[in-house]
């Protein structure tokens, strides 16, 4: 019997019977385990608990069941200890019987003394002083031990509760009888009592609404204990993180940031300002994405910028300065467009509008700057497990009249000592748009090896007067990949795994917040 179909059963007899009825009936009239009936009560008022708690009235009861020990057992078919003695008495008339035959008669000696010694102080045998044997006292006797466990043995579950307490106490003490706690219970229909029960709404939904059904329903109760589901909202990409941790140590050292919402921006801006020549190889459509369409940029700034630009690259003629690098400087070729190479380029257009603004504001003293940048670039790369095509920068460039490189090297010092990296190590480079130029080492302690973090120089002389710069001003910068660090602080070996369709959603979840 499946217990669906007892549940069933079950609801139909309480459903037609007029008064209470007790579990043990059920599992009697059901021939099915008392415990599965009562199963059945407790699914269905938890079934009912949704809308009601009127579905049934149950009255817990509990009573002592007396079962035979195996002992018991035996006497109840056998006869008590004391009537098989006296049995074997009566069997050895006229003679009678020694003891030691007498105990004989059953099998285990302990049994058999006790059965001696009731028999001889219920009177029923006696002993000879002179013979030693015994003799019957009585014609007959009645082994009402033996009726009474026989009759136990028979009795229905509920007469077994009318034996009375003395008589079990006497029996438990023989070890003839055990007596167990069963527990059952008394179950009468609920007033809210219905032979199918109604599962709650949950919800007022519209179609409930617009039927009217939701008159006639039961809703379910509010659960104000619920803890409820997590709210679903996003979670920051490791890079944006780190991101924002370099944003907050720049703003920290009182930097502000520059507006770098231009991917596409035209050589002039990228290169030409950055007096990198026009035949570098970093031009090359192998490192640089030009753009098909627009190709070109309509319009490139005011004609003196372009000019001093112009003149940066091609140098003075009469040997004066800017020497140049002597070549014919063409104003088309810096009219191209091209996905941003750097963030250099914006910070080229910062410093030709701090130059503009210096002229404006008609000050003898120069107004230092410091602007630093945080945003995506592109590379024509080869692909691997650490290049993409694309990536991000962090930039930071400070403006003041008379900076030397130890300047530089000292705020270097500063910003990564603020991001946990405290020996530094400088190491000479080449850039087209700065002299000196130094790559920036810090040692690893867990790869154990000094490792790039960052590129970094003092701004020619002839790119900060193209630009409009006075001369005494003197621009350092720096630069790093927002990659490199958060690969090497989230521990992530492939950039595929961090960047691009291939990344795990459920890295973005779970990877931790604060890593400096
Ligand atoms: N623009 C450089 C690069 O692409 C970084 C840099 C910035 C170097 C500023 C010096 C000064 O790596």
């Amino acid at each position: 019997m499946t217990e669906e179909f007892i549940i069933d059963q079950v609801v139909g007899k309480i459903n037609s019977s007029v008064g209470p009825v007790s579990t043990l009936d059920l599992a009697r009239d059901f021939d099915v385990d008392h415990q599965k009936i009562v199963g059945a009560i407790k699914s269905l008022v938890a079934q009912a608990s949704a809308t009601t708690d009127k579905y049934l009235n149950i009255t817990p009861k509990e009573y002592k069941q007396l079962s035979l020990t195996p002992e018991g057992i035996i006497i109840s078919k056998d006869g008590s200890h004391e009537s098989r003695i006296f049995k074997a008495v009566l069997d050895s008339r006229p003679n009678g019987i020694d003891q030691e035959s007498l105990l004989k008669c059953i099998p285990d000696a302990s049994m058999a003394k006790i059965g001696f010694s009731k028999a001889m102080s219920n009177q029923w045998i006696q002993l000879d002083k002179e013979t030693r044997l015994i003799h019957p006292k009585k014609e007959a006797i009645n082994d009402e031990v033996q009726q009474l466990l026989a009759s136990i043995a028979k009795m229905s579950l509920e007469d077994s509760r009318k034996v009375d307490s003395k008589t079990v106490a006497d029996l438990k003490k023989r070890k003839l009888i055990t007596e167990t706690s069963i527990k059952y219970m008394i179950v009468e229909k609920g007033s809210e009592f219905s032979v199918k029960i109604e599962r709650p709404e949950t919800d007022m939904t519209t179609a409930l609404i617009q039927s009217g059904e939701w008159r006639a329903k039961k809703f379910k109760d509010y659960n104000f204990d619920a803890l409820g589901l997590p709210p679903d909202r996003g979670h920051l990409h490791p890079l944006m993180k780190v991101r924002d941790q370099f944003r907050q140590i720049f703003l920290e050292m009182g930097f502000s940031e520059m507006p770098t919402n231009n991917y596409v921006e035209s050589s002039f801006w990228n290169f030409d300002t950055l007096v990198v020549p026009q035949a570098h190889p970093a031009r090359d459509s192998q490192d640089t994405f030009f753009l098909r369409f627009p190709e070109k940029a309509n319009r490139l700034e005011d004609r003196a910028l372009v000019d001093r630009v112009s003149l940066a690259h091609r140098g003075t003629m009469d040997g004066k300065w800017p020497r140049g690098y002597r070549y014919e400087w063409s104003e088309d070729e810096s009219s191209r467009n091209v996905l941003r190479t750097h963030t250099t380029a914006v910070t080229a257009r910062m410093l030709y509008e701090l130059a503009n603004r210096h002229k404006l504001s008609g000050d003898s003293r120069f107004k230092p700057a410091k602007l630093f940048s945080i945003d995506r670039v592109f590379r024509n790369e080869t692909l691997d497990a650490t290049h993409l095509a694309e990536f991000n920068q962090v930039e930071g460039v400070v403006l003041d009249e008379d900076l030397t490189l130890g300047d530089l090297m000292g705020i270097l010092e500063a910003f990564f000592e603020k991001l946990g990296i405290g020996r530094l190590r400088f190491k000479p480079a080449y850039n087209p748009y700065t002299e000196p130029s130094m790559e920036i080492f810090s040692f690893h302690s867990g790869l154990k090896k000094w490792v790039e973090v960052g590129n970094s120089g003092v701004f020619r002389p002839e790119l900060m007067q193209a630009l409009g710069l006075p001369e005494t001003v003197t621009g350092i910068a720096w630069g790093l990949s927002l990659e490199r660090p958060t690969m090497i602080k989230y521990k992530i070996e492939n950039i595929r795994d961090m960047v691009g369709h291939k990344v795990n959603l459920e890295m973005v979840h779970e990877n931790p917040l604060c890593l400096f």
